[in-house]
């Protein structure tokens, strides 16, 4: 691809480019500001690449979504979560006993340490379990103080990958007064989750494979992103040399947002609220479009998607299929359903090209598989754990890799004299 130009206060500079696998152009200004003295300015970085990844292709315009070249639609159903965590973070599907070894790594790491269950103890009830798991995420890193060294770096993935669903159950017992359930060998990676979240000791616990199907498309679906705002932090600070159990906790973190992962927790309790008002959608149709309400309709809009999200088209025939199998009637399904239509044909949605994206139809399926809402945004992050983790691998793997460091374009106050405090 030929390169750019760029003409700039009297002078042109010549800017390299780079096309990757899929045909995308970008614009390489690496070296522009020592060149011209100047920087380019993207708020929100909806222009800017951070980096070049072989991990997740998206196309906004053409709703795509592969995973190392797997389109989302040909895995979400068929695969397991173990096997696409593999492809994700090896970046080609395992064989049989690849798959095996893989799993018996997710399988031998399950377990916390003792004392760490000491850690649950200090939150109150009410603590949010996204508190919860980006805290003990980062606490890992004492257990483990060897997990920066290279040697140990696929030692440390497996053991995060293998323990997030750990903390994650055990906040879920945490809140509602139940003795932690511990990580059981004999069930798969998914079986084991729904185990640690719903046995109890004082009865035997059968796994349903309804809810292990879809919990395993779910996962799936959230697996990887390319650089999604919490992708971007766990590069943003796996780019400072901090370990792993530090940048992912740093994901963790930027996905509680409710622009972000925290949305899917939002969908919901918008859905109840349209319900508790008697289901009138355009009125919360014309409250998202007013700008003076600070009402969005959650669930709603993407950065990247701007036709249709891939997984939303997914997520939203599971619902019925997944409710369906569970013999439960879910009224906020109907209420998301004509929340979708009326807002797909009013103008404000249309020209602005905002349609359903992953978080809205996610939570209709969790509540039917009797996960609470305030664990919605957990589910989220124990889906995205492999890609936050293909990515700091990618990063920590590249030898071109720099600490990121933006630039801004200053606006303050310009140069001005001290004056003493008796003087003001
Ligand atoms: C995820 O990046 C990823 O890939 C994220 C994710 C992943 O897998 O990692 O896909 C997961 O985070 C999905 C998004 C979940 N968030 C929500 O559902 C929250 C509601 N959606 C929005 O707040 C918004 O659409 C974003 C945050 C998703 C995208 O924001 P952008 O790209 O910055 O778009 P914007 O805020 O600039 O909006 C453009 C216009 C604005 O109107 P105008 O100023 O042009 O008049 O669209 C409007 C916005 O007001 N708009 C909405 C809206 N989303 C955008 N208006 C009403 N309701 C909405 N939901």
């Amino acid at each position: 691809m030929a390169s750019a130009k760029l003409q700039f206060d009297g002078k042109e500079y010549e800017l390299p480019t780079v096309v990757g696998s899929e045909g995308e152009v970008g614009i390489d200004i690496s070296k522009l500001r020592a060149q011209s003295k100047g920087i380019t300015l993207d708020p929100g970085y909806g222009n800017t690449g951070s980096c070049t990844s072989g991990i997740t292709f998206i196309d906004g315009e053409k709703g795509i979504l592969r995973y190392r070249g797997y389109p989302i639609e040909a895995i979400a159903e068929e695969a397991t979560f173990s096997e696409i965590s593999y492809l994700l973070l090896n970046g080609d599907l395992p064989t049989a006993s690849e798959l095996e070894e893989f799993d018996e790594g997710l399988t031998y790491h399950s377990m916390l340490h003792e004392d760490m269950k000491k850690f649950f103890e200090g939150y109150p009830p009410t603590a949010h379990p996204m508190a919860i798991l980006s805290s003990m995420v980062a606490s890992l890193s004492s257990y483990y103080p060897g997990a920066n060294l290279e040697a140990n770096l696929d030692l440390n993935i497996t053991r995060l990958l293998a323990k997030a669903i750990t903390i994650a159950a055990f906040s879920y017992k945490k809140s509602i007064g139940q003795p932690f359930m511990y990580p059981r060998n004999d069930l798969s990676y998914t079986a084991r989750f729904l185990n640690m979240m719903f046995a109890v000791p004082a009865e035997p616990y059968e796994v349903n494979p309804v809810l292990e199907r879809a919990l395993n498309m779910l996962l799936i679906l959230h697996a990887d992103h390319e650089q999604n705002c919490s992708t971007s932090t766990v590069r943003m600070v796996g780019s400072s040399g901090a370990n792993i159990y530090a940048s992912i906790a740093a994901g963790i973190c930027a996905l509680w947002g409710p622009l972000h992962g925290g949305a899917n927790q939002k969908v919901i309790e918008m859905l109840r609220m349209i319900q508790d008002d008697g289901g009138g959608y355009q009125k919360f149709v014309d409250k998202a479009k007013d700008k003076d309400d600070n009402f969005r309709l959650m669930g709603f809009g993407h950065r990247v998607y701007k036709n249709f999200d891939p997984r939303a088209r997914i997520l939203k025939k599971a619902a019925d299929d997944v409710l369906e199998e569970l013999g439960i009637d879910d009224p906020l399904l109907e209420i998301a359903k004509n929340l979708e239509r009326v807002a797909l044909e009013d103008e404000y949605f249309v020209e602005r090209r905002l349609y359903p994206n992953v978080d809205f139809y996610s939570g209709i399926i969790y509540s039917a598989m009797g996960i609470p809402v305030n664990m919605f945004t957990v589910m989220f992050a124990l889906g995205r754990m492999p890609g936050w983790l293909a990515h700091w691998k990618e990063l920590r793997r590249d030898p071109s890799a720099r600490i990121n460091r933006p630039r801004q374009i200053y606006v303050g106050a310009t140069e001005r004299e001290f004056v003493p405090l008796a003087e003001r």
